[in-house]
């Protein structure tokens, strides 16, 4: 591999632990302002000190975050559907390379939908983004299983999808947790982390979500809602990074929580 691309990897997926807390908040692209994520800069920069990675567009990025911020940025790159549109999955890519090279970007992110209208349209579009982004030594995160494919979370469905991301030049993936998650990893040659989806119910859902994600093989965590839509946001991530990177249970997580409450 490129020295380029690997040493962007390495400033994602910490080299110390082979894992990587990555905070999503890329959300607006389709949502527009979701809750707790109105004004991003309120949520983004209490947390950034904790995060291995932010992943998010470019308008955020270049609206809402210090150019002076040493955290890797993951730069989500595709979109052009709405929550209101007619198909959330049918998606282009939206940035060009060389606008993620001005913004000094460790990685570039796009989703694709298998299963769906734009199955073809999406994995194309993942293709061509990564013959764009080897040009400059970038790593490309495939984003798996999103909008009405969300209901298909089984192991074979994101295995799949992982695999099809994998084998269309991904550099590492990401994708939902699901039953029998190990087999969703153990056929994905590359780097798999996971979403936490819509906030779960209580905290020890999230830390239960991401310790049995990690102890299945995942290389890491890019949660979003279940972190910035929880009252106490720096109490998760900490807590989040505890179980990433110092295998910590989710009780233990849980004492993190409420001590840093
Ligand atoms: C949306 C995304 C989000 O970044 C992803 O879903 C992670 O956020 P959350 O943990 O809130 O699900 O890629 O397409």
């Amino acid at each position: 591999m490129d020295w380029g691309k690997k040493n962007r990897i390495s400033q994602i997926i910490k080299p110390e632990t082979g894992r990587t807390v990555m905070l999503a908040v890329d959300h607006g692209y389709f949502l527009g302002p979701t809750s707790k994520l109105e004004v991003p800069e309120e949520a983004i920069t209490p947390l950034l000190p904790y995060a291995d990675a932010l992943m998010l567009t470019r308008g955020v990025l270049r609206n809402c975050v210090s150019p002076e911020t040493s955290v890797p940025i993951v730069l989500r790159v595709s979109g052009g559907s709405s929550i209101i549109g007619a198909d959330l999955s049918n998606e282009g890519i939206t940035t060009s390379m060389e606008d993620a090279v001005r913004l000094n970007v460790s990685a570039v992110a796009l989703s694709i939908f298998v299963g769906s209208d734009y199955e073809q349209q999406t994995l194309m579009n993942l293709a061509i983004l990564v013959d764009m982004a080897e040009e400059y030594g970038i790593p490309v995160l495939a984003v798996t299983a999103v909008g009405k494919e969300l209901g298909k979370r089984d192991e074979r469905f994101l295995s799949l999808s992982c695999r099809i991301a994998a084998e269309q030049g991904a550099s590492f993936v990401k994708t939902y947790y699901c039953d029998d998650f190990e087999k969703v990893v153990g056929s994905c040659p590359v780097p798999v982390v996971i979403a936490g989806g819509p906030k779960l119910e209580t905290e020890l859902d999230s830390f239960k979500l991401a310790h049995s994600a990690i102890q299945k093989g995942a290389r890491g965590v890019d949660f979003g809602r279940n972190i910035w839509q929880n009252p106490n946001p720096i109490g998760m991530i900490k807590a989040i990074r505890a179980i990433v990177h110092e295998n910590a249970s989710p009780e233990d997580a849980q004492r993190i929580y409420d001590k840093n409450k």
